[in-house]
């Protein structure tokens, strides 16, 4: 969220921000008895902001996932890949821990997927990179207005959440739908992160062009998950295969030394909670603390947890005085400036699961390893901490873990401190003064909590490989492999899958909220585009193996360089409509010159005969996307 679009406004805006209830001195109760009811809350929440029988999402289409009710300052009234497939992970895992009620949303959301993996949108089509759109419209159209895209991390959360359940399924007799209905949406998202993976794209906070260590650490878990569950429905996965080893190389080049760089691409310190969630997305409860995958019990990412949260000590009021090793508010990264700069509620139970899940790792090891890279980090929270391996039977082990956990549980108190008396969570809340600010009943916040609770209690996911899946290879290259993408049409759920289960969002009994806000359609003033989706339509005739870009005088068309000109989309291209299109945001006013290029199949380029074509982007009131149509010369 917090698209460096919408921070420009916000921050014009100021402070003026929904003033949601917030006691300042309210006592709290125990942790225990808070997250008893605030569970029920968030689990509440996830549904109300899932179409259409979410209270808050009613305009949206069955399985769609907003990000937030909020629709306007900020406005977040869509659905996002990233947040979705967060949030359906969390709703999965509660499936397969008893929840049967969420049985009809889960396969709603899957028959939601199946869908928007077919919607042409700026980044594409299914088969020419539409799969790193980052978001769209609650009606599952596409959002064609400016955006930082492509954001490639969707694609491989999205097969993560299904592979979750498509496990379900096959552990209960269900292979014929995991098989049919759910492998081919994962084989496209599979299929995208093998092709894309080493390209640069916007990180997961929508912010930096570059390379993100979130996006990269779960697209290896993807992949690698992705080939076992490939073999399991009778398939297989060679692109997975093939690519997985190099994504873990690229990962390694993220460890500075003493903490994981969140972005390449980026002049920011890198100091950011991108790295926490990183490691506790592609936390896998069978693995050993390893450093290669970044594993909450690792050495670099427990040194990775201190250096980020000791980066918000000093900049928020609301961490004043609180020493290293006691638990503080945290935030996107130190450099934010988005709302001001405050911290998130799921970036500081991020801060509490990492601990967690390493609590959970040391236990099952049997053992618990200090080394110079981990040493600060246990000091901070046992002062006589020492190098060494540390049995699970010794009093040092039981002292570090127990001193772990109550650092762990401070994270999660601060969440309860600063939450809406109701238990609602929004998305930021003041460094100042601890009030929440910005998008209200943000859905992944609510995720979050789940997550963070359930690794508390030591309920942990399915292990996805990283056992088999940890060794680096001795050299790095840039590569890329091409997989099968093809709409994935069958939604056809059997309804015994759902007997037992009750209504379509597990009984949720709030009546229509007046506050329910349609998206919001209404303009009133002229707003003038900064930028323009520009859709190139080129008739040209081609034959098997050749393809066909756009190169042209400005930047975003590669300045001339056919290596860095815009490939075009052939996925709607028949025999009698020879039609080749791509999708460029390019800003408003700009005037250009162009030229098409074939690439034959051994890379040679033939060139447009002259002249130069010439465009000019409009720049009228309103406008937000426009066709050019050209025909091959
Ligand atoms: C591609 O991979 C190579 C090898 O790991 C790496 O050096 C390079 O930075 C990567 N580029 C991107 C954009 O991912
Ligand atoms: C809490 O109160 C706020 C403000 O009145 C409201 O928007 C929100 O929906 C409430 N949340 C819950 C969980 O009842
Ligand atoms: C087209 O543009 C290129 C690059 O600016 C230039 O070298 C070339 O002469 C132009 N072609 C014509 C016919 O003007």
């Amino acid at each position: 969220m917090a698209p460096i679009w919408t921070a420009l406004c916000a921050l014009t805006l100021g402070q003026a921000v929904l003033a949601a209830p917030h006691l300042e001195a309210r006592a709290t109760g125990s942790l225990d008895t808070w997250l008893a009811s605030e569970t029920s809350v968030a689990r509440q929440g996830i549904l109300h902001n899932i179409g259409a029988s979410g209270v808050y999402a009613a305009s949206a289409k069955p399985g769609i996932v907003i990000a937030s009710p909020s629709t306007d300052n900020p406005d977040y009234y869509y659905t996002w890949t990233r947040d979705s497939a967060l949030t359906l992970k969390v709703v999965i895992d509660l499936f397969k821990n008893g929840d049967g009620d969420l049985l009809d949303v889960i396969e709603e959301y899957i028959n939601a997927q199946a869908y928007i993996q077919t919607v042409s949108n700026p980044s594409g089509g299914l088969s020419s990179g539409g799969l790193g759109e980052p978001k769209f419209n609650v009606d599952e159209t596409a959002f064609t207005g400016a955006w930082g895209r492509p954001q490639r991390d969707g694609p491989a959360l999205r097969a993560t959440a299904l592979i979750a359940f498509g496990q379900w399924l096959i552990d209960n007799g269900y292979t014929t739908q995991a098989t049919n209905i759910v492998w081919p949406i994962v084989r496209n998202d599979l299929s995208y992160v093998a092709q894309y993976w080493n390209n640069t794209g916007f990180d997961l906070w929508e912010e930096v062009s570059g390379s993100s260590f979130f996006t990269i650490a779960v697209q290896h878990r993807a992949l690698v998950e992705g080939s076992k569950f490939a073999s399991q429905v009778g398939s297989s996965c060679s692109y997975c295969d093939s690519q997985a080893p190099q994504v873990l190389c690229f990962l390694q080049s993220f460890w500075t030394g003493s903490y994981t760089l969140a972005n390449f691409g980026s002049s920011r310190s890198g100091k950011d909670a991108n790295t926490l969630l990183g490691s506790i997305h592609t936390f896998d409860p069978e693995a050993d603390c390893d450093d290669t995958t970044f594993q909450p019990c690792s050495a670099r990412a427990l040194a990775n947890h201190k250096i980020v949260t000791d980066s918000f000590r000093s900049i928020y009021t609301l961490n004043s005085g609180i020493a290293e090793g006691k638990a503080v508010s945290v935030g996107r990264y130190p450099e934010d400036t988005y709302y001001n700069g405050n911290p998130w509620y799921l970036c500081t139970l991020a801060a509490a699961e990492l601990l967690y899940d390493a609590l959970y790792q040391w236990n099952s090891i049997g053992s618990l390893t200090i080394n110079s890279v981990s040493l600060a980090f246990f000091q901070d929270i046992y002062s006589s901490a020492a190098m060494g391996t540390y049995s699970s039977s010794s009093a040092t082990y039981s002292s570090i873990v127990s001193a772990v956990k109550t650092y762990a549980d401070g994270y999660m108190s601060l969440v309860e401190e600063y939450a809406v008396t109701n238990g609602s969570l929004s998305e930021q809340f003041s460094k100042s003064d601890g009030s929440p600010l910005s998008a209200r009943d943000l859905t992944w916040s609510y995720a979050a909590l789940l997550t963070a609770n359930m690794r508390r209690n030591s309920i942990v996911p399915a292990a996805w490989g990283e056992a088999s899946a940890s060794s680096v290879p001795a050299t790095c290259s840039s590569t890329s492999a091409i997989g099968t993408y093809s709409a994935a049409t069958n939604t056809d759920w059997p309804s015994t899958l759902t007997s037992g289960s009750s209504t379509a969002t597990g009984g949720t009994t709030t009546t229509k909220s007046t506050t329910t806000k349609s998206p919001s359609t209404t303009s009133t003033s002229c707003t003038t585009p900064t930028s323009v989706a520009v859709t190139f339509d080129l008739i040209a005739t081609t034959v098997y193996g050749e393809s066909v870009k756009l190169a042209g005088s400005i930047d975003a068309l590669g300045d001339w360089n056919t290596a860095d000109a815009v490939a075009l989309s052939a996925d709607k291209y028949t025999s009698s409509d020879n039609l080749w299109y791509v999708t460029v945001n390019l800003p408003a006013g700009t005037t250009f010159q162009y030229k098409y290029i074939r690439v034959e199949s051994d890379g040679t380029i033939e060139w447009e005969s002259d002249p130069n074509r010439s465009y000019t982007v409009p720049a009228a009131c309103s406008t937000t996307a426009v066709t050019e149509s050209d025909t091959w010369r």
